[in-house]
């Protein structure tokens, strides 16, 4: 069955229900009692329009950030110093290309449309990771970005395998076997930089006291502004809240830290025996804002790139099309010459 009959098979089932006059509560509360239970809700079933509309954004920005964050790295591959490391990551940035493919699929499951989609982005009407709009000034950078901006992903990422919604469930698991991957290259890196020489492991320091703050930012802005997280961990397409995951990646990273033999730029980064966590400072949530807003190091430039690659792939799609629109003639003039019985 294609997504456009699962969905009018829904929908029909939902008229047929909310005719019944109960109908609509009916659905709501096996919708709730699935959602208790910790079962998945599929495709073809009843969903409130506020989860269909929550999860197409949340996916939708998802699969954005995905494609946005091949740009940072993926300026280096023609710079990679060794043939290993440009195999490396060549195929970790086309991984990304891939994440993002899977996302814009399960947000079709939905009923969405991946040139909707797309279009929304390139006329900024959805967002994606503010972290993609910072530069990449040195070969360290795709370490670090591999060690934190991969590690976040996955302490973002691997509860949400657990998320009520099929299809975006069972993407992620995939995507966090990779993403793990992601995050041990680029630790790998950053250890064999850290063993060369003297300028060498100032490239990592300098890295990471770069990153580290708009890696934390991330996670959101703290959970005493977040206004989605009530609902969304309500319908468990969120399971944890911004701050819970953001400590669990500080408390995850500053062993590595140590092991690595860098500093991570935060004088008041500190055990607390009491709370079982590390403390660690506030970080700049106006620069953050800032970023989102549209104005960060290099969301102008992020923007124009993906534009441009979209106009230069049109004739892709257009010839995509075409041949797709001829196999379907060549298949209904077989039918017609088969006849009815056939
Ligand atoms: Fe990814
Ligand atoms: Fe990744």
């Amino acid at each position: 069955m294609s997504n456009v009959e699962v969905e009018n098979d829904a929908q029909h089932h939902a008229q047929h229900h909310a005719q019944s006059g109960t109908g609509e509560r009916r659905l709501q509360a096996h919708f709730d009692r699935t959602i208790s239970h910790n079962q998945r809700i599929e495709p073809r079933d009843w969903m409130p329009e506020g989860y269909r509309k929550t999860l197409i954004r949340q996916i939708a920005q998802h699969a954005h950030s995905e494609i946005i964050g091949m740009q940072p790295e993926g300026e280096w591959i023609t710079r990679a110093p060794s043939l290993r490391r440009k195999a490396i990551l060549f195929a970790k940035v086309q991984d990304e290309a891939g994440h993002g493919l899977y996302l814009y699929s399960a947000a079709e499951t939905l009923g969405a449309d991946r040139a909707d989609l797309t279009e929304r982005l390139i006329e900024g009407r959805q967002k994606y990771s503010s972290i993609f709009n910072y530069p990449t000034l040195n070969f360290a950078d795709v370490g670090v970005i591999g060690w934190f901006v991969d590690g976040a992903a996955i302490c973002n990422q691997v509860p949400l395998c657990r998320s009520s919604y099929g299809p975006y469930a069972r993407a992620m698991v995939r995507i966090c076997k990779e993403e793990s991957f992601h995050q041990r290259q680029g630790y790998e890196l950053l250890m064999t930089m850290m063993r060369g020489t003297e300028a060498q492991r100032q490239m990592v320091q300098d890295a990471v006291d770069r990153w580290w703050w708009p890696s934390l930012m991330m996670f959101g802005p703290p959970d005493s502004e977040s206004s989605h997280t009530v609902q969304s961990m309500a319908w468990r397409i969120k399971l944890h809240t911004n701050d819970e995951l953001r400590q669990r990646f500080v408390d995850m990273t500053v062993p590595q830290a140590e092991k690595l033999g860098v500093v991570l730029p935060d004088p008041q980064l500190r055990w607390n025996n009491e709370r079982g966590h590390h403390d660690f400072s506030t970080p700049d949530w106006s620069e953050l804002k800032r970023v989102i807003d549209g104005d960060g190091p290099c969301n102008a430039q992020r923007m124009a790139r993906r534009r441009a690659a979209h106009e230069e792939g049109a004739w892709v799609r257009e010839a995509a099309g075409a041949y797709a629109a001829k196999q379907a003639a060549h298949e209904a003039g077989k039918k017609r010459q088969e006849g009815p019985a056939g």
